[in-house]
């Protein structure tokens, strides 16, 4: 424990340092002129996510709102370490922005999970829709109380299941088999009640796993799977949809308060524009990326009869909704938006 919490302190300050050093122009040209600025932006997907590309829009919309004082530098792919580290970066300042899965968050923020009720959102477009409304953005609040300001949720696309070797038609199918999901309780939670063994790990190590058959599949989104190309070991896709998964753009919120009111409405337009961009990209790659997919080989079918999953759905919604009200809150405006009026634990 002692030599996990020594080298944690040993990569964080030797990552801080290492901002410090390669920002030190940037740092002295800002106190020269205080209106120029670069903005470190990290985030763990490969430079052609979406999530990448996202970041190269917001720094496109900064530096023509800024006419050129700012300009953005981007560490994709891990570069600056986990997301954890990213948190820590944030906090002082030592990184400005950073695109954090709603996976991670959620371990730090109870609340987010309502983005991982299992079947809430069946197409994409609708878990967008979500993001317009004052539920939603009550999430993005709960940021501030960890040191960053929320600028929006950005989509990687809704989850589905990828086997080795089969299609899932029901719970049956996924009888232990090892499914990697990321390491998220409200996750396990519903793999387990589905009868699945959940293997959580970081999709750094997902594509030897596979390989080697530490896991039998996954749950993932079109996009990653096509940008880390999985279907290279496991070619059966059932399309579920089964949950949605956004990342939250954040901004140090150190760095936030140090703009003036003038630059800061310029951060929050240029971030507004690149979600926008962003989700509209999504929804056309969902359908783009499931053609690319098939083209290179992979086997997909869709589930016709969710019924079989309605339980492992409720199990986790009832359980969540219980625990925490912006959550019941959140479900009970997304069934509202679907035309579908369902009161969670009413009365408990
Ligand atoms: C994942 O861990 O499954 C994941 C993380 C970032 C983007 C897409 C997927």
């Amino acid at each position: 424990m002692k030599k996990k919490i020594s080298k944690n302190l040993v990569q964080f300050i030797f990552l801080t340092i290492f901002l410090i050093l390669l920002t030190g122009c940037s740092i002295s040209s800002t106190a020269l002129n205080s209106n120029k600025k670069e903005f470190k932006i990290a985030h763990v997907t490969q430079e052609t996510h979406i999530w990448h590309q996202a970041s190269v829009k917001f720094g496109e919309e900064l530096e023509k709102l800024s006419e050129g004082r700012f300009t953005v530098n981007l560490y994709p792919s891990s570069q600056l370490g986990q997301e954890k580290d990213y948190m820590l970066l944030l906090e002082t300042g030592a990184l400005d922005a950073a695109i954090l899965t709603n996976g991670y968050m959620s371990t730090r923020e109870e609340s987010l999970n309502a983005w991982f009720l299992p079947f809430t959102f069946p197409t994409i477009e609708e878990a967008i829709a979500m993001t317009e409304t004052e539920e939603s953005q009550a999430l993005l609040e709960t940021l501030n109380k960890q040191g960053v300001k929320g600028l929006g949720f950005i989509f990687a696309g809704n989850r589905h299941i990828l086997l080795s070797d089969d299609f899932v038609h029901s719970p049956d199918d996924l009888d232990g088999k090892k499914v990697r999901i990321l390491g998220s309780p409200i996750m396990q939670m519903f793999w387990e009640h589905l009868g699945a063994g959940p293997t959580a790990m970081p999709l750094s190590e997902v594509y030897t796993a596979l390989q080697t058959g530490v896991i039998d599949g996954m749950d993932i989104d079109l996009d990653a799977l096509m940008t880390e190309k999985y279907y290279e070991t496991a070619d059966h896709l059932t399309i579920t949809n089964h949950m949605t998964f956004p990342a939250l753009f954040v901004i140090s919120k150190r760095v936030y308060n140090e703009l003036s009111k003038t630059d800061q409405a310029i951060v929050d337009e240029a971030a507004k524009r690149a979600i926008a961009w962003a989700n509209e990209e999504t929804i056309k790659r969902e359908t783009e990326t499931l053609k690319k997919l098939k083209d290179v080989g992979v086997n997909v079918t869709e589930i016709e009869d969710f019924s079989p999953f309605l339980d492992a759905k409720e199990h986790v919604i009832n359980t969540y909704t219980k625990k925490n009200e912006l959550i019941k809150r959140f479900v009970e405006k997304a069934n509202q938006l679907r035309g579908e009026k369902v009161e969670y634990n009413k009365g408990t």
